[in-house]
């Protein structure tokens, strides 16, 4: 795991407390601007700030425990005090099969932390603007993938970005609620306010929902045109999955990103690129969904949360492994590289990364 900051100093992160902490994974900094770098040698007080190119190594393997997950990992002990086993459970109703979920090879993380919510909504503009210009000048086309919820409120700082060639841009939901587009509620609406009724990309390039179709029927439709889309638009990698430029994710508190929500089976499923989800736990209850192959076939995901609300899942996620399926967040893993997290202070309040370079002691090294 990485860990670059921008806006403010480390220790200006975190608020005193002597809670409780699971362990913390080791984590290798990359290199941060110069008077983030200052500011991290403080917190640290050791000078020595900069590790590269440490694997990640916030992954356990499935593995690791064959007496139980250790509780400092999430498990509890049982009356006797003797740590509850792993669950051999066929999972929720007895009748239903356990899901297989894909851990494709390790993942690494980096966190990018900023001072303030506006502070982040311009950083994130940078990281869109940037990798819309690599993309153009490599094959003319930009794919850029959104979520819904307040991530679409972020995305008002690319408004004002210089130089970007609107009119390669190509535009997707990872997620999207079966709504009218003029519903509350559609998070294509939402995107059109923030941001894509204010810029010139062509009409044709956004991919709303189909309207007035059954969930199923979204699902196939909205997957179909992504299947007829040319390669030099969207070109596909050696599984044959589409590899878009760029996914914007939200987290939900439960950790669910897109609309994969905790232990469904749509986050285990890998046989289609948009998922059908019905009863979802988040209103409204019908949405189509990206599934999580095809998010980790993207070349560049980012997962952002700003704000308070946003801390305790954050810190869930990337200080405590949790069981499969539990927290998605934890699943999203690029296959071209690592998921950043684009934080602001307060959503980065309950991580505990002074300690992560430090500790050895992490328990799938035991
Ligand atoms: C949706 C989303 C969903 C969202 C998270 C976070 O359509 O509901 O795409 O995955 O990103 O729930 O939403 P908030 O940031 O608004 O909490």
């Amino acid at each position: 795991m990485q860990l670059l900051q921008r806006g403010g100093p480390l220790t200006s992160v975190k608020r005193a407390s002597t809670s409780r902490r699971p362990p913390l994974a080791p984590c290798a900094f990359a290199e941060p601007a110069s008077a983030a770098v200052a500011a991290e040698k403080r917190a640290n007080g050791n000078g020595n700030a900069a590790k590269r190119d440490q694997p990640f190594i916030n992954v356990i393997e499935e593995t690791a425990w064959d007496k139980g997950i250790p509780p400092v990992m999430g498990a509890h002990l049982m009356a006797s005090g003797v740590i509850a086993p792993i669950s051999t459970s066929k999972g929720a109703g007895i009748d239903v099969e356990p899901h297989q979920f894909q851990y494709p090879g390790e993942g690494s993380a980096q966190v990018i932390i900023y001072a303030t919510p506006k502070n982040a909504s311009k950083g994130l503009a940078r990281l869109v603007s940037n990798a819309a210009a690599a993309a153009i000048k490599e094959r003319g086309a930009f794919t850029l993938v959104l979520s819904g919820g307040s991530l679409l409120g972020m995305l008002s700082g690319l408004e004002a970005a210089k130089g970007v060639d609107w009119s390669k841009w190509w535009v997707f939901f990872v997620d999207e609620r079966n709504v009218p587009h003029s519903s509350a509620d559609s998070n294509f609406k939402g995107a059109q306010e923030a941001l894509l009724g204010r810029v010139p990309i062509p009409a044709g390039q956004v991919f709303a929902i189909n309207e007035g179709l059954t969930v199923e029927q979204a699902a196939t439709t909205y997957e179909g045109r992504l299947i007829t889309l040319p390669a030099s638009v969207l070109p596909r990698d050696s599984e044959g999955l589409p590899v878009f430029d760029q996914v914007l994710l939200g987290v939900g508190p439960d950790g669910h990103v897109a609309s994969l929500f905790p232990n469904r089976p749509e986050v285990a499923a890998t046989g289609r690129w948009v998922l059908p989800v019905s009863g979802s736990p988040k209103p409204p209850p019908e949405r189509i969904t990206f599934s999580l192959p095809v998010i980790n076939a993207a070349k560049d995901v980012l997962i952002v949360a700003v704000g308070e609300g946003k801390a305790e899942i954050v810190q869930r996620a990337l200080e405590v492994q949790a069981l499969p399926g539990a927290l998605p967040a934890q699943l999203v893993r690029p296959k071209a590289g690592a998921a950043r997290w684009v934080l602001d202070a307060l959503a980065a309040q309950d991580l505990s990364v002074g300690e992560w370079e430090n500790s050895k002691e992490f328990p799938r090294n035991k």
